[in-house]
Order: structure tokens, then sequence, then C-alpha cells
């Protein structure tokens, strides 16, 4: 895929993976919008690769249509929609899986697969027209293997795969590209303090995720994992679920061990 003067819209470019795919969408010569709730801090990163900043909450479907009817104003149409913000807001301070409030689910749906599906109906037809476009839905290595902790995360970011498979069927034929990245665990504000991560994981650096993300698109991956070791693990549950169940509650329960302030308790009513 060649970059040089397209038009590269990042969801959630203020921090962390965003940032470091505007950085590298930039270096490659592409005209990158930042896109973020957080006005300031996508300012900064705007002014650093050369592009503008867009305030928008990606869980409002208003708010991506006013990001793209501006972006096409300025830049002209849109190459590549990243949609890469999203919110892993835990199960709640006892790690009960259905605990945590429906404002809290509410939020995850909205912002991790809500925000894919308002992207794709803005521009799928628009792309169509011009003859193709480019998709990149960031889920996780949850929306394949569960996160340990996060039930509305593990659910959400599956649908959000669930809809970029539908995205690339439907319209691949469309000249409509379709890449997912699910990643494991990657040093940003999401996993600072460590909570979720098991001792076991490799913790890349948003810098590697964002360059396994361009490697993968590059190649035209549909299903891009920054960690390679998801497709093993994926292989895995998929080949035998109860196995692979065991072997989570396993590490879960040492997770339990380096963390038990998340220990829930429930007395037995007897
Ligand atoms: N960090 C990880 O270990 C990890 C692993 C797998 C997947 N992911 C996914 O990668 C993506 C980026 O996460 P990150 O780790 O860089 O986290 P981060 O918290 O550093 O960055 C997320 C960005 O999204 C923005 N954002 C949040 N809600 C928004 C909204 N409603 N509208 C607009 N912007 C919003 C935040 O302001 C922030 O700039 C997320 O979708 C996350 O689920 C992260």
């Amino acid at each position: 895929m060649r970059y040089k003067d397209s038009v590269v819209v990042v969801t959630g470019g203020a921090h962390g993976i965003g940032r470091a795919l505007c950085e590298n969408f930039f270096a490659a010569g592409a005209h990158v919008v930042v896109v973020d709730i957080d006005l300031p801090a996508a300012e900064k990163v705007a002014a650093a690769v050369d592009g503008f900043a867009v305030q928008a909450d990606v869980g409002v479907e208003a708010d991506i249509q006013a990001l793209i009817a501006k972006t096409e104003a300025v830049l002209g149409p849109i190459d590549v929609f990243v949609s890469n913000a999203g919110v892993a807001l835990t199960d709640g301070p006892d790690w009960l899986a259905a605990s945590a409030p429906d404002e809290h689910w509410m939020t995850s749906w909205q912002v991790n697969v809500m925000a894919h599906v308002y992207a794709a109906r803005a521009l799928v037809p628009q792309m169509i027209r011009r003859g193709g476009g480019y998709f990149v839905n960031v889920a996780s290595g949850a929306s394949l293997l569960c996160q340990v902790g996060d039930a509305a995360y593990s659910t959400t970011k599956s649908a959000a795969l669930g809809f970029a498979e539908s995205l690339a069927i439907t319209h691949g034929d469309d000249g409509i590209q379709v890449s997912v990245v699910c990643p494991l665990y990657v040093a940003t504000r999401m996993t600072e303090g460590g909570r979720g991560v098991s001792g076991s994981d490799r913790v890349m650096s948003a810098d590697e995720a964002a360059d396994a993300v361009l490697a993968g698109m590059e190649e035209g991956t549909f299903l891009i994992l920054p960690h390679q070791e998801v497709a093993t693990y994926a292989q895995r549950k998929g080949a035998d679920y109860d196995r692979w169940l065991i072997g989570m509650r396993r590490m879960r329960q040492s997770m339990l061990k380096q963390n038990p302030q998340f220990a829930y308790e429930i007395i037995p009513n007897v």
C-alpha cells in the first residue's frame, strides 16, 4: 500500500497505539487526521505529524459523520480509516464477571463496536463509488482469547472482530480492504498499573505495535497479530475449548495471587 499523499484518519490518535500509528503514517507520507476525545493531546500529536486534530466522541454517530465531513472538506477523500479508540473499564473492584454497571457496558459497546459500525456506515458507500478504501479496526487479543477481569471488554472486542469479518466478507469484492488488529499487551495508559497483565505475557511498545499494523497492511492481512503467539493460542482454543478454559482459570488464579485485592468473596447463604 502506498501512503504518499493519502488521507488517513486515526481515532484515539492522541495517546498510545493511536499516536504511534499517526507518527508511522506521517513518516510514510500520508496526510494524517488525529481524532480524539482529548483535544489538547490530539493537537500536540497533530502538530508533530503536520496534520490536524478533530475532537470527537467516536461512540456518537454524529461526531463520526462530522469528522468525516471535516476531513473530506479539508483534505479530500479518506483512503484509510483507522478505528483505534477503545476503552477497557474492567469488571469492577471485585472481579465478578457481571458486576460492572450498565453504563460501563454501554460505553464499551459504543466505543469498541459501534464506532466501527458508524465509520463503515458513513464511508462504505462513498468508498465503493470511488473504487475502494481501507478500514483498519483495532480490536484486541481479547477478541480471540478473552481478557481476565474485564467481561465487557472481552465481549465487545469479540463483537468488533465479528463486525470486521462481516465488513470484509460483504465488501471485499467492492474494493474495500479490512484489517482487524488483535494485540496482547501494549505499554500504554490502558495497561498502566498492570491490571489484567499476567506475568507471562510479553508487553510490547506502542511503536512496535504500530509497526506491526503497517507491516500487516502492506501484506493486505485481515487478521493482524502484533504478538504472533496469539495465533497458536487461538488454534489451541479452537481445538479444545474445555482445556483452554481450564488453562484460563489457572491463569486467573495466578493473577489473583499477584493481585489479591481483586478476589471476590461471597459468603454462602446457609
Ligand atoms: N494497550 C493494550 O495492551 C491493548 C491491547 C489490545 C488492544 N488494545 C486496543 O488498542 C486501542 C488503543 O489503545 P491504547 O492501548 O493505545 O490505549 P490509550 O488509552 O493509550 O489510548 C486510547 C485513546 O483513545 C481515546 N479515546 C477513548 N475513548 C474515546 C472516545 N469515546 N472517542 C474518541 N477517543 C477516545 C483516548 O483519549 C486515547 O487517546 C484500543 O482500542 C485498545 O482496546 C490495546
